[in-house]
């Protein structure tokens, strides 16, 4: 018996209830899926001592429950339903930290990650050669099965960028089906970005020594039941886990887009001001007050969008938050003239002072937005 079990301040008789291996599945909407892949796992690890862990984000379909029906008969399953949150990459990070047993996997939960790999997976982490063990549809022997030449076209870019921009040897960096030791993982959680569906890039990237790695090549099997969670947003997590690594602890990815989107604002304001005072006539305090209020209206519009879009408002929280971060800005403007007016009385050059009221407004206007806005309480993220 190992030396925690026996310092248990309780009697532990029969130490069987130890799985070798957790299983960790994220799923969303995959309810028709969930017994098949159990049934699936079961028969393809005979003799192994495993268990699964589902992280659901409380599918609308009810994906929790029908694993918790599964649970309460086999105790080698488990449930973990997070409420009001989303994010593949994230719900795996749980799922894994939740785990005990010395080996971990990921795996998706729409049967199309072939799970017969599993037990030769296992073997090769057990060998102690490697730290991780993936899953590659690129390397030899590998597919991308019945994926539309868009989709295949898409991945192929981003496993090209991410070589590149994150300096990561493996052929499929964007794998969501990998195997690695608890403790390994356990010494790269704090560092990872936890953001989109990149889990084993987020590793790869975190790794300093980098980690060393066996690839097994595997055909990404067609969606039965179900569809996919791929969209636009899913390029979007990736540039901005890009950005994480590259620029993360310097400046905060959210940071970087709402000064772009700040930007973008001034630009739509000046296109405002132009139409209605050059062009149309109006009152030069008018067209200048219009502007004004269309770029905030824009503003808030896109970074409810893109930069807040895991914590975006609806309905009435949407005028709520608008009317916040109008108030907000306000203040960041007033804060704005008035270091740029106090610089500028103390002789500094006037596009220095502006300069730097510009800045000070900018900090003030992010902070608390993220805070009384979005209510993101780490906006380092
Ligand atoms: N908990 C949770 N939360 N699970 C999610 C979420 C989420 O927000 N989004 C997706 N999932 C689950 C799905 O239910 C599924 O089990 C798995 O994550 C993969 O999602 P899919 O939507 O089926 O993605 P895909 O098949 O297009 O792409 C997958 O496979 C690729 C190749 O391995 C993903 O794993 C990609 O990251 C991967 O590159
Ligand atoms: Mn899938």
């Amino acid at each position: 018996m190992d030396d925690s079990i026996s310092q248990a301040p309780y009697s532990v008789s029969r130490p069987t209830g130890v799985p070798e291996i957790s299983i960790v599945i994220p799923t969303f909407n995959e309810k028709e899926n969930v017994q098949e892949l159990v049934r699936l796992v079961a028969s393809a690890m005979a003799g192994v001592h495993w268990e699964l862990i589902f992280v659901d984000d409380n599918s609308p379909d009810g994906t929790a429950r029908v694993v918790r029906d599964l649970a309460a008969t086999d105790g080698r399953v488990r449930c973990i339903q997070r409420l009001g949150r989303r994010g593949l990459s994230s719900a795996c990070i749980e799922g894994m930290l939740s785990s005990s047993a010395k080996y971990l996997a990921v795996m998706d939960g729409d049967l199309q990650h072939d799970e017969a790999l599993l037990p030769k997976m296992f073997d090769t982490l057990q060998s102690g050669d490697v730290d991780v063990v993936v899953a590659s549809r690129y390397a030899n022997g590998g597919g991308t099965g019945d994926w539309d030449e868009r989709r295949a076209q898409l991945s192929r870019a981003s496993t090209g960028l991410a070589k590149r921009v994150l300096h990561v040897e493996l052929s499929d960096p964007m794998s969501g089906f990998f195997a690695i030791e608890r403790e390994t993982f356990l010494r790269l959680a704090p560092e990872l970005s936890g953001v989109g569906f990149k889990i084993l890039l987020d590793l790869f990237a975190s790794a300093d020594p980098p980690l060393r790695f066996r690839e097994i090549p595997y055909e990404f099997r067609s969606r039965r039941a179900g569809e996919t969670k791929v969209d636009g947003m899913v390029a979007l997590d990736f540039a901005t886990m890009l950005l994480q690594k590259r620029i993360g602890r310097v400046v905060p990815p959210k940071f970087v887009y709402f000064c772009l989107i700040g930007g973008g604002g001034l630009v739509v304001h000046m296109l405002v001001l132009w139409v209605l005072f050059d062009m149309a006539g109006v009152a030069f305090a008018a067209s200048q007050a219009i502007a004004t209020g269309v770029a905030m209206v824009g503003n808030f519009t896109l970074n409810n969008l893109i930069t807040y879009r895991e914590s975006k408002l609806s309905g009435l929280a949407w005028f709520r938050g608008l009317f916040l971060f109008c108030l907000a800005c306000s203040v960041g403007a007033i804060a704005n003239v008035g270091v740029a007016s106090y610089l500028f009385s103390e002789g500094t050059r006037w596009v220095l002072s502006a300069l730097a009221g510009v800045l000070v407004s900018t900090v003030w206007n992010y902070a608390a937005t993220a805070f009384y806005v979005w209510r993101v309480p780490n906006t380092a993220r």
